[in-house]
């Protein structure tokens, strides 16, 4: 008989800076122990908001103590496509400035989709991307953070569980959300690259955030719809070893109970 329990998501309510410290931790305890493995720890990366204290609190940890970072994998959700590679709303462009300068990652190491590709290469760089993640082991932790629309890297809804690295067309609560940014919504693009929903939930390990009341309605819905592809995120319950950090903003009038600790 088919089980008609619905599976959970473990969340811990707590800041943005005490969600930072705690998987900074994560990381560079990941990274010592792969290192003791004699291989290199592969990390899946975002962009947003919601992951920029984590890589503040890496940088500090890596000027301030002896752990190092330059020889892990990172591995971008995803990427705008029809920018120059030097745009400043460009992923790779927040990437260089906030993650591989400060952490002396390498641009061979630090890879995005790229975002400046004729029609006629994205089938062939999506693949590539999916194959270059495997080759170097798989991803050993995702960053995620969730979309208003409930998307995961640019995975919006509609998306299947079983989508992998692709083009996708931006839906028009993500582009309104990048409005500002971009200077108008007329200049933010319509199309991306992203890895899919397989690809993320392959990761061994996925910590998400969330955190401030514009996202209070979507982390209900993601903690309590039915799994599936109207809101992407859901697909996260089906993850063995995912936990979703929010804050108590972001949790608005939903209990504690679902807390796991
Ligand atoms: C963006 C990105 C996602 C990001 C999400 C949430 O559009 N494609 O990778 O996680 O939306 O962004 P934020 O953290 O700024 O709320």
């Amino acid at each position: 008989m088919m089980s008609t329990a619905t599976p959970s998501l473990p969340f811990v309510v707590c800041t943005p800076a005490e969600a930072a410290r705690e998987i900074a931790t994560e990381m560079l305890d990941l990274v010592a122990s792969r290192a003791r493995a004699g291989r290199s720890a592969v990390f899946g990366l975002a962009t947003g908001r919601s992951p920029l204290e984590i890589y503040a609190e890496l940088v500090q940890r890596v000027r301030t103590t002896r752990f190092a970072l330059d020889n892990v994998w990172t591995f971008n959700l995803d990427e705008y496509l029809g920018l120059p590679a030097r745009h400043p709303q460009s992923f790779a462009h927040y990437m260089r400035e906030r993650v591989f300068g400060p952490l002396g990652i390498h641009r061979e190491r630090g890879i995005l989709p790229a975002s400046d590709l004729a029609p006629s290469q994205v089938a062939a760089h999506c693949r590539a991307y999916e194959r270059a993640i495997a080759e170097v082991g798989g991803l050993d932790l995702q960053i995620l953070g969730i979309g208003r629309n409930g998307h995961i890297g640019f995975n919006e809804p509609g998306s299947t569980r079983e989508c992998r690295t692709r083009e996708v067309m931006l839906d028009e609560t993500t582009r309104a959300d990048a409005a500002a940014n971009f200077g108008g919504l007329e200049r933010v693009p319509t199309r991306a690259i992203t890895m899919g929903v397989a690809t993320i939930l392959e990761a061994r390990r996925i910590r998400v955030l969330a955190f401030g009341a514009s996202k209070s309605a979507i982390v209900r819905r993601t903690l309590e719809d039915a799994v599936g592809p109207d809101v992407p995120a859901t697909y996260l319950r089906e993850h063995s070893d995912v936990r979703l950090y929010v804050d108590a903003a972001a949790l608005g009038g939903l209990s504690r109970s679902g807390a796991n600790r």
